[in-house]
């Protein structure tokens, strides 16, 4: 229902009938209608009479009886129509169907009148239509059918979520602490996406325009339940999921006087592994199965980021003595498992990875031996040793094909064409150069400054002339 105006009682009531009962029968329901104070009320029974009385006295509301044939009605409108002052007419019918017919005289300000014309527009049927909010009652119904189409198709989509595996192996005790958080979410995404798309598709199916329908539908603003709820139900779903995030992390946390000790450095673009307790460095990584291990990590360079997915946990590594970040987790699978930088660091990124196996413990503590039994007098095995470390083989392979940098395979001793158009012949003195200036000489198809140009500064000349030695090993 549109607004309705505050109305004061009218000062002077003009009754127009010949007929004295309907005038005195008026006059009373008036009165009893506004009170008897204040209103003035004249009677006129005859045409003549009325017209007077209506341009010399100025009444506010005129009430003529509709079946008095004193009374001309077209003369009496046309006066009623060139006024100004604000006056109401009705035009009282007491016989057939007891009508009345109104008609309201006010002059208004254009913005009034714009008002006006949104209020009164209305066809009868609309003007009857109840605009507040719909009841509640008539539409419990739809309310019961959305919310059913909610609940199904919120567990079909969980059931899609979790069961075409988006998740890889759980193969540390962390991962099942994280999976529960994984599944949760999965539950909350199907949730909104069914609350979404059913309320969406119902309203677009069932509340569609129907032929000689209204076009538009009812406009109402304000809601306080609807509000309390948007505002309560968000609020309470991230505290709830803030709490369990917090327990997980705690869990996945806990401390084990018992871990095994790996310091990992991280690099342009390698990962190294050293066990302080056994003084060996790996380029990959060799876990005993069902023991906790403590990651010390750091980077010699950019940021970059420790991802194992089958574990669950990632960290990131910084540069700088004073950002050593840990990361503790106990594989619980044994296999080879790939560690992954996950986080944007140049140019070969995406190919800093490196294997990561986890063993039986007796089968990790005979690596243990083998490898802190290394002897290292011959230089091609210390310069397998060193650049294993230094990870170069991360971006160079021995078997001949294709990575981000050239393959050492058959790479001594060879005639390599360099950017410029030029060749040289692979020997100790270009490998040197290659080593420590590698912008020198690009070799053809191989874009310059992907190579770090810090080596001269890592390496020693024993660790240069090791590596060259063991390149030279590889035919
Ligand atoms: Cu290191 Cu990305």
């Amino acid at each position: 229902m549109f607004k309705a105006e505050k109305r004061t009682p009218p000062q002077k009531v003009l009754i127009a009938s010949a007929n004295p009962l309907f005038g005195r029968g008026l006059e009373r329901l008036i009165t009893r209608r506004w009170g008897d104070g204040h209103i003035q009320i004249r009677l006129a029974s005859e045409m003549s009479e009325t017209l007077s009385i209506l341009t010399e006295w100025g009444p506010d509301l005129v009430i003529v009886d509709y079946d008095d044939r004193n009374i001309n009605r077209a003369e009496f409108l046309s006066h009623f129509v060139a006024g100004e002052k604000p006056m109401q007419v009705m035009m009282v019918s007491l016989q057939a169907s007891g009508a009345v017919v109104v008609y309201d005289r006010r002059t208004l300000t254009p913005a009034q009148a714009e008002d006006w014309l949104d209020l009164q527009w209305l066809s009868p049927q609309t003007a009857e239509m109840d605009h507040s909010m719909p009841k509640r009652s008539s539409n419990m119904k739809h309310f019961v059918i959305v919310g059913v189409l909610v609940v199904v198709l919120t567990l079909v989509v969980n059931a899609i979520l979790t069961g075409i595996g988006i998740l890889p192996v759980e193969a540390a005790t962390q991962a099942a602490v994280i999976d529960r958080l994984f599944n949760l979410h999965f539950f909350f995404i199907a949730f909104l996406f069914s609350l979404i798309a059913v309320f969406l598709m119902y309203s677009v199916v069932v509340w569609r325009k129907k032929a000689g329908g209204p076009d538009e539908g009812a406009n109402f603003s304000g809601s306080n339940r609807l509000e309390i709820a948007w505002t309560v139900f968000p609020l309470a779903a991230v505290l709830v999921v803030s709490y369990l995030g917090s327990v997980a992390l705690a869990d996945i946390q806990k401390e084990d006087p018992d871990a095994l000790e790996v310091q990992v450095t991280a690099g342009q673009w390698f990962w190294s592994f050293e066990y302080p307790e056994f003084g060996i460095t790996s380029s990959s990584l060799y876990l005993p199965v069902n023991r906790q291990v403590l990651l010390r990590m750091s980077s010699v360079d950019v940021i970059h980021s420790f991802w194992v997915p089958e574990f669950r946990v990632k960290q990131d590594v910084l540069p700088g003595e004073n950002f050593v970040r840990e990361l503790r987790f106990t594989p619980s699978m044994t296999g080879e498992f790939t560690v992954r930088c996950a986080e944007l660091c140049g140019g070969a990124h995406a190919y800093m990875n490196s294997p990561v196996i986890v063993m039986e413990p007796t089968a990790f503590d005979q690596w243990l031996q083998d490898e802190s039994g290394v002897t290292v007098s011959d230089p091609a095995a210390r310069g397998l040793s060193v650049v294993k470390q230094t990870g170069c083989v991360a971006c160079h392979t021995i078997d001949g094909s294709n990575s981000v940098g050239p393959t050492w395979q058959g790479l001594f001793g060879k005639e390599e064409t360099l950017v410029d158009g030029s060749t040289v012949v692979v020997d100790e003195t270009y490998l040197h150069t290659a080593i420590v200036n590698p912008n020198a000489q690009v070799p053809e198809g191989y874009p310059p400054n992907v190579m770090p140009q810090n080596y001269e500064q890592l390496l020693d000349e024993q660790d240069i002339a090791d590596i060259i030695e063991y390149i030279k090993s590889i035919q």
